[in-house]
């Protein structure tokens, strides 16, 4: 349900109807319960504009506002607000009619987009460590949230699989004679190690290394198999943590960084053609009005950059898969080279300037003393090994609570465990740093994906007790516990827009929260189960439970979290 599009066309129309100008009307939600549900702040900026009294204005709108249906009440306050209550006989109405519907009242958008987005992107030649897991997730959830508003949504996975260092690995395959299938290629940290050892230590060694890196690039067979071997054994652990993570990531999202190879001197042509590159000290750069620094694009010994490679990547994402919109989910810490090349990308028109170009940048996972995540010896904690203890810890701290078969404790260990991880993260306004704490992720109270998956399944345990035939009936709102829950819920729709405009992914987590904190104050002065309740009554309530369970359920799958019927 829109609620906030329905409230400004009834505020213009009022506005209208009280002869006032006006555009850009802007309905926020009510900060207290006290200043009713929403609230318009608009009319203190008509006031200058008219050079009349706020208050004045203020009382002149509501006089014409239409209150049949959804309003219940409006009221001038403070310096000029407007306050709105909605009418408890429209809402029961509107979560009526939600109850069963999968969608739980959100519609789609009504100009449904082409958006690529861009995320994961791990370097092959190294195993995905903690660094990898704040792009995977965020941008995964965006593409969850895009495609259920109605987009069509391109994931495409811009692994690192080319550069120098592959020379050095592959000719470290083929001297252990491994064919990228062994025990050794289980742990990419150590080989890697173990190929720059040999790479110092031997002078041949070293050579063959670079001269394998010029063999790659001029499409030797032999090297390109063995380059090749390794690339799929290395995925082939990235699709162990996607598939651990739950992320919907295939083979058929990766298109890697070596894809574009073929196009990389056009890029140069097309950037010369517009008169856009320089000559610096051998290398061709491109310099842009208000920064200092250039970007090179090709260095003197003819080789081509990251971002040579992504001015690839746009003008493909544009012009071939025909993107609208085009996401990069990306450390924060890219931010300069973003900016610049999707400057460079339009200023060359590789991409039309209608087509949206974001960097959705987040920050760095920290640990408690406030330093990037590391193990104890300083080393990358690899992401396979952070999930697995996320599973073992989590299985630690639900065992006492039931009497489970094992089968069920693994399976819910590994539902709350993998989800603590994931919420703790998606929970963080992304553009900030955060400390990882098992302690907090794994808690039932605040804001943790355990307390939204204890809530679900406690509602599940409420509504195993009935006959699901028999829970049909009308939602009744009929006190301010209700009032508030049933709103927060059909505020589904109006949340997850302003998340996918925002690509903010802890909109919906702080929502979340709020209806599940709302939901648990219900349940207490609102009881279900107990005897004695007016059998209309207990099927509102339990409708009511439904309801909740659903948009808790909506939610979590859109963060790619799972739930269980019991914890
Ligand atoms: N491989 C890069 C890294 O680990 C991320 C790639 C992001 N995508 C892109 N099109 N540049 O930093």
């Amino acid at each position: 349900m829109k609620i906030k599009l329905k409230l400004t066309r009834i505020i213009e129309n009022a506005l209208k109807d009280a002869d006032i100008k006006a555009d850009d009307i802007v309905i926020s939600d009510a900060t207290k319960p006290e200043f009713g549900d929403y609230q318009f702040n608009g009319v203190m900026k008509l006031a200058k504009i008219l050079k009349q009294n706020p208050r004045q204005i203020a009382t002149r709108v509501i006089e014409h506002i239409d209150t049949t249906g959804i309003i219940k009440k409006v009221e001038v306050a403070g310096p000029g607000f407007i306050n709105i209550w909605l009418d408890n006989g429209w809402l029961s109405a509107q979560a009526t009619a939600i109850v069963n519907d999968d969608r739980v009242g959100v519609g789609y958008f009504s100009s449904n987009q082409k958006v690529v987005i861009d995320y994961s992107g791990p370097n092959m030649a190294k195993q995905m460590h903690v660094g990898h897991l704040r792009s995977t997730i965020i941008g995964d959830t965006l593409a969850n949230l895009l495609e259920f508003l109605g987009d069509e949504v391109i994931r495409q996975n811009h692994i690192g699989d080319w550069g120098t260092q592959f020379g050095m690995l592959i000719a470290y395959l083929e001297e252990r004679d491994t064919d990228g299938n062994t025990q050794e290629l289980k742990d990419l940290e150590q080989f890697y190690k173990d190929a720059k050892v040999r790479f110092d230590q031997s002078q041949e060694f070293a050579n063959k290394a670079r001269e394998y890196v010029v063999k790659i690039q001029s499409g030797d067979r032999h090297c390109l198999r063995l380059w090749q071997s390794f690339i799929d054994a290395s995925l082939g652990h990235c699709e162990e943590v996607y598939s651990k993570l739950g992320v919907k990531l295939t083979r058929d999202d990766v298109r890697a960084e070596s894809f574009y190879n073929p196009q990389l001197p056009k890029v140069i042509q097309t950037l010369e053609k517009q008169g856009l590159l320089t000559l610096s000290d051998g290398a061709k750069c491109v310099f842009l009005e208000d920064w200092d620094t250039p970007v090179i694009v090709q260095k003197g010994d003819g080789g081509y950059l990251y971002a040579t490679t992504d001015l690839a990547g746009l003008e493909f994402r544009a012009k071939e898969l025909k993107a609208n919109r085009i996401c990069y989910v990306v450390d924060a810490r890219q931010g300069q080279h973003f900016k610049q090349v999707f400057a460079i990308a339009k200023q060359a028109n590789m991409v039309n300037e209608s087509v949206k170009l974001e960097h959705i940048g987040f920050g760095t996972m920290m640990d408690k003393g406030g330093k990037p995540f590391k193990t104890r010896d300083g080393g990358v904690i690899k992401l396979i090994d952070l999930l697995d203890e996320a599973v073992v810890r989590a299985k630690a701290s639900i065992k006492e609570r039931d009497a489970y078969s094992q089968e069920e404790l693994d399976n819910i260990a590994n539902v709350v465990g993998i989800g603590a991880v994931k919420y703790a993260d998606l929970s963080i306004n992304r553009e900030s740093n955060y400390i990882f704490s098992w302690d907090k992720m794994l808690s039932f109270e605040g804001n943790t994906s355990l307390y939204m998956q204890y809530a679900y399944a406690r509602i599940q345990s409420i509504l195993r007790k009935y006959n699901q035939e028999e829970i049909k009936g009308d939602i009744i709102i009929s006190d301010e516990t209700e009032h508030r829950l049933a709103l927060m819920i059909l505020k589904f729709e109006d949340t997850l827009i302003k998340a996918s405009i925002d690509a903010t992914p802890h909109t919906i987590t702080s929502y979340l929260y709020d209806v599940v904190t709302l939901f648990m104050k219900f349940y207490e002065s609102n009881p279900i189960l107990k005897g004695g309740i007016e059998e209309e009554i207990k099927i509102s309530r339990l409708q009511l439970a439904k309801l909740t369970a659903s948009v808790i359920k909506k939610s979590l799958d859109i963060l790619g979290i799972r739930v269980v019927d019991k914890i």
